[in-house]
């Protein structure tokens, strides 16, 4: 017979009780189920329900449950429906009616609800722990990379140079900011929902203070009706995620387009390719491929959970149980993300000379040729004709603007003097650049002192 059984007549049918399990997937929740079930029981001993008796072989009978869930002893069946369904049940086989008193002012709706916040706490701990390695390993290449030039694109065309260093920060200071934000989505778990019941509260003086400060919550909620059916803090962990998922994928993006013979501005390590079984020479980057063609199931995951609270009416609907493997997946699939790109990043191996020449073949100087004008006194719009003249000029001569001789540079305008030679040299443009954030040598070095210091506490 079912725990909610007694007003009902006939049985479940199976293919209702397939249908409605949830056991296959929320199994993983059994360790914090167990620890709020332990608070819990506690904490009816604390108001008199349970005698220390019954409560310390509630607390033994859930640790033994515990480790036969560890050592894959536990049997699950649909039949139990979900994770509390199943250890409740157990715990009445070890306890009898000890175990029978567990539930006491206790729905599955504010138990359900905390075992996602623990779940979540633990989680987003870790995925900061990742983000904060990978971080390490953004500026320890950074460092070694700090006068590597390169070209900096837009529409994917050779725009300005910037230095390999500066182009990695970049990404350092969006996944920085995630980093705070998975903290931030952090406090908005940090609240504990035990004690709501199922909608309403309870007439037993539940101590809810006892378990927030048992189970480590910072705040316990404070109304009931949207203690047991918001699901914002999933919401807001999986937004978080995607966004991690987004930059993650944009910089794969990168990397996948850098690998390729055409730039061969690196090479990826080869623990993180595949061949291909036709193609002998393939060497293929699909984890990055990967991180590009998951983050799209995770932006997914966001999207199932927007849809599911809509339009959900007040209070706990089964829906909510629809929450968890969008919620796992995103969980699971962003932790080795982060890992996936720590390797490449540690692994991946720079061509210097490549991204150099890249930069020595280019028109990009034409920016600093017009800026170098402007100071003279040329308004830079005028500025700006003549050095796109003289760009199409190099083209239709087939030179690139570092080629150029002073006498090919008069011809377009009077003004250009010996000392434009070292105004357009690169290195010197990376030495010259003086605004806040600006890819020049001496301010990517602070920034990597700066948040060497960050990432120190
Ligand atoms: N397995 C359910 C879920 O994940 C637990 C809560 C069930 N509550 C209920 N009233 N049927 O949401």
């Amino acid at each position: 017979m079912k725990a909610w059984g007694g007003r009902f007549k006939g049985d479940t049918d199976p293919l209702m009780e397939r249908f409605s399990a949830s056991i296959n997937f929320d199994w993983v929740l059994f360790e914090y189920d167990i620890e709020g079930s332990k608070a819990h029981a506690e904490m009816l001993q604390k108001i008199g329900i349970l005698s220390r008796k019954e409560k310390d072989d509630i607390v033994s009978a859930l640790d033994e449950i515990k480790k036969e869930i560890q050592e894959g002893k536990f049997l699950f069946s649909n039949a139990l429906e979900d994770i509390h369904m199943h250890i409740e049940a157990r715990l009445i086989e070890k306890t009898g009616d000890a175990g029978k008193k567990l539930h006491t002012g206790r729905s599955r709706n504010d138990q359900v609800s905390l075992d996602m916040r623990m779940f979540l706490k633990e989680e987003l701990t870790s995925i900061d722990e990742n983000l904060c390695k990978l971080l390490k390993n953004l500026i320890e290449k950074a460092e070694k990379e700090k006068r590597t030039i390169m070209p900096g694109y837009t529409h994917m065309q050779r725009a300005q140079v910037i230095t390999f260093a500066h182009y990695l920060m970049a990404y350092y200071y969006m996944l920085k900011r995630d980093r705070e934000r998975i903290k931030d989505v952090r406090k908005w778990v940090d609240v504990l929902p035990l004690g709501s019941g199922a909608l309403a509260g309870s007439t037993i003086p539940l101590d809810r203070e006892f378990v927030r400060e048992t189970l480590g919550f910072s705040k316990v909620s404070e109304n009931s009706m949207d203690a047991v059916s918001d699901r914002d803090f999933v919401l807001d962990a999986i937004f978080g995620i995607a966004m991690i998922m987004m930059h993650l994928s944009r910089f794969s993006e990168d990397v996948i387009i850098f690998s390729t013979e055409e730039f061969s501005f690196l090479s990826l390590p080869d623990e993180l390719c595949t061949g291909s079984s036709l193609m002998p020479h393939k060497k293929n980057p699909d984890a990055l491929e990967l991180i590009r063609g998951k983050t799209s199931r995770v932006i997914g995951d966001l999207f199932s959970i927007f849809s599911l609270l809509k339009a959900l009416p007040m209070t706990y609907n089964r829906d909510l149980q629809e929450d968890k493997e969008p919620l796992f997946h995103a969980v699971h699939t962003v932790k080795d993300a982060i890992s996936i790109m720590e390797l490449c990043v540690k692994g991946m191996l720079i061509n210097k000379e490549k991204m150099e020449k890249a930069v020595y073949d280019s028109y990009m100087p034409a920016v600093e040729m017009a800026e170098y004008l402007t100071i003279k006194g040329v308004p830079f719009r005028e500025a700006h004709g003549v050095v796109g003249r003289l760009v199409k000029g190099c083209e239709e001569s087939g030179k690139w603007l570092l080629d150029m001789k002073i006498e090919d540079m008069k011809a377009y305008s009077q003004v250009f003097e010996h000392d434009i030679f070292d105004t357009i040299n690169p290195y010197n443009v990376l030495s010259n650049r003086k605004t806040t954030g600006a890819a020049s040598f001496e301010g990517v070095d602070r920034e990597i002192d700066t948040e060497k210091i960050y990432l120190s506490h």
